[in-house]
């Protein structure tokens, strides 16, 4: 018998497609093992202001399909003191909270790393996020429906830029990763992708550009991941023009759509997968351990390594996208 008997589930950081279905399989799973569900709302911050509610399988109805989180989140600076965790801890006492799975990104893992090395309490984390920059699993909750709305965005960009014979600068998010540049710039057929993690000067990209009109290039798509080096799509389009105006050229900065919407299929079952795993888990005892898929077998990976091992964009992709873009 484990001596878990109510455990709390809490989105934090910015939000992301499927977080709503990973709630829903934490209070579903957890309602099946007996146990009892608080929903922490705007995430630490909501800890530290005792907002809580109680959640049961029917609270959850309708919302696998849902974009964005039910249980609100927030970038919480108090969390950040000593003070703030102070009372966090004092709301979990007040409700008997024996364990919580915090759903986030790289912010809510240093939040639960922090918190579970003062305070006994256990913690699962799942990766929700969009930018897909976590170490310990393939996939994070809602990368797969951000980099499909991207893809859907370039389509009817390239409609445009096709008709008009332009050069568009596509800006998608990633401050600090370009796992969605690559993926939406292959899938949507980018002539250029720049990422935060690779350096591409104005003057490679000027050349690779010449190179698409030496080929008959009509019109072209680069896609610009937010934390560029260079700077956003309108700074980089502007540099371009400067050396290199054949093209009339035009930036679409896709921005924060890209967080919202329905959550695709794969969203849909990772997070179902990952929120049932995390309550089986913490009932044989496992805990402070960010859960994740690798070939699709869910693995933990405990907070500090989730946090310190950067995960890297798969370099040959880059490689290959370059030679498909010609
Ligand atoms: O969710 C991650 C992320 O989308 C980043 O790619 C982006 O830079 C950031 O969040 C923006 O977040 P916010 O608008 O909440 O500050």
């Amino acid at each position: 018998m484990s001596a878990i008997k109510r455990i709390a589930v809490f989105t934090s950081g910015g939000d992301a497609p499927g977080m709503n279905a990973a709630i829903r399989a934490v209070v579903r799973t957890a309602t099946h093992y007996g146990l009892h569900v608080h929903g922490i709302k705007r995430g630490y911050q909501g800890m530290i202001e005792n907002d809580v509610i109680r959640l049961e399988a029917r609270d959850v109805a309708n919302i696998i399909q849902r974009g964005g989180t039910i249980l609100k989140t927030a970038r919480s600076k108090d969390f950040t003191t000593p003070a703030g965790r102070a009372k966090a801890y004092d709301t979990l006492r007040a409700h008997d909270i024996d364990a919580c799975v915090a759903i986030g990104g790289d912010g809510t893992y240093t939040g639960a790393m922090v918190f579970t090395q003062e305070y006994d309490v256990p913690f699962i984390g799942l990766p929700g996020t969009i930018d897909n920059d976590i170490y310990g699993t393939d996939y994070t909750i809602g990368y797969d429906t951000a980099v499909n709305t991207a893809i859907e965005a370039v389509d009817r960009i390239r409609d445009t830029a096709d008709s008009h014979n332009r050069l568009f600068f596509v800006e998608v998010m990633g401050r600090h990763a370009g796992f969605i540049a690559l993926s939406a710039g292959i899938g949507g057929g980018a002539g250029c992708i720049l990422v935060p993690e690779i350096e591409t000067s104005i003057e490679g990209l000027c050349n690779l550009l010449k190179k698409g009109v030496y080929h008959n290039k009509l019109f072209s798509i680069v896609i610009v991941a937010e934390g560029n080096r260079n700077g956003g799509a309108t700074e980089i389009a502007r540099k371009v023009q400067e050396q290199f105006d054949y093209y009339d050229s035009k930036v679409a900065i896709i921005g924060h759509m890209q967080r919202g919407g329905a959550p695709t299929a794969l969203d849909r079952l990772i997070a179902s997968q990952l929120g049932f795993a995390a309550v089986e888990r913490l009932l044989v005892g496992e805990k402070n351990v960010a859960l994740g898929l690798v070939n699709n077998k869910v693995i933990g990976t405990p907070f500090e390594e989730a946090i310190k091992i950067k995960k890297y964009i798969d370099k040959d992709l880059m490689r290959m996208a370059d030679i498909l873009s010609v």
